[in-house]
């Protein structure tokens, strides 16, 4: 049975790509087969992110000929990935019917098929909404953020999708809304809290992902206590304390 779970909010710059790549990773090391989906066709970033920018296949085509299995790229992880392309001939708005053909194929072929989602509240997310079975809301713990995403459950719930919970992320400190007070607004738990870590960015300039990258790195300890819950798995790793330069040392100490 595949699992097809969306990683989405209204708003970008979140921290929706940088979970989905990083969640799916994980979960791949709890021994799940995953297939991370780039689904934001319009500004994609799996690829970049993961260090396949120039694909020659991706999305698009598996779009308009239904076949999966040409499409599918691996990162060194052994996680699958299906990019989407940078070139402009993915400006062809996505239909619902071409989605649900992609959904077909998938499914028996993954234990979890993980979409990254565009911002805003277009039909392309709609679309994808509708055909998950599950959704993570991703959002940081500032107001504008939290209600661009409550305007994402609002339309889960119209759906009556299964919010699995509420992702925050890049968790800085005092100035930060507290988990309690995004549990009241959205109405759902937060269950995982991913802490703002530098060595997300120096994951990214070396266009691969933190967790494969600084496994040490507070974030990636965030991101495989997050894919435990998604398993539904008793793990839990303690998000070291320690300052700036001694995370760098480890971090770097454990590549
Ligand atoms: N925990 C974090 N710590 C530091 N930077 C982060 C963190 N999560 C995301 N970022 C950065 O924030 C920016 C937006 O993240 P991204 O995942 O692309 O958001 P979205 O997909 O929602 O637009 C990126 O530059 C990313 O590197
Ligand atoms: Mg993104």
């Amino acid at each position: 049975m595949t699992r097809f779970i969306a990683c989405v909010s209204a708003k970008g710059g979140v921290g929706k790509t940088t979970t989905a790549i990083n969640l799916g990773i994980a979960l791949n090391q709890f021994k799940r087969d995953v297939i991370i989906v780039d689904a934001n066709t319009t500004t994609p970033s799996v690829g970049v992110s993961l260090g396949t920018p120039l694909v020659e296949t991706g999305l698009y085509d598996a779009l308009k000929n239904g076949a999966v299995e040409d499409i599918i790229h691996y990162h060194d992880s052994g996680t699958k990935v299906i990019p989407s392309q940078l070139d402009l001939k993915t400006r062809e708005a996505v239909s619902f019917a071409q989605l649900k053909r992609l959904f077909t194929s998938l499914k028996g072929m993954t234990d979890i098929a993980l979409f990254d989602c565009s911002a805003g509240v277009s039909k392309e997310v709609s679309f994808i909404m509708k055909l998950v079975d599950e959704l993570l809301i991703v959002t940081t713990p500032d107001p504008t953020s939290v209600t661009a995403a409550l305007k994402t459950v609002r339309m889960a719930e119209e759906m009556g999708k299964d919010i699995v919970g509420i992702v925050v992320t890049r968790k800085k400190g005092k100035l930060d809304l507290s988990k309690s007070e995004i549990e009241e607004t959205m109405g759902y738990p937060v269950i995982s809290s991913i802490p703002e870590d530098d060595f997300i960015r120096r994951a990214q300039h070396n266009q691969n992902a933190i967790i494969s990258l600084y496994p040490r790195a507070p974030a990636s300890i965030a991101y495989r206590n997050l894919a435990a819950v998604v398993v539904e798995e008793p793990y839990h790793e303690r998000v070291p304390k320690d300052g700036m330069l001694k995370r760098v040392v480890k971090a770097i100490q454990n590549r």
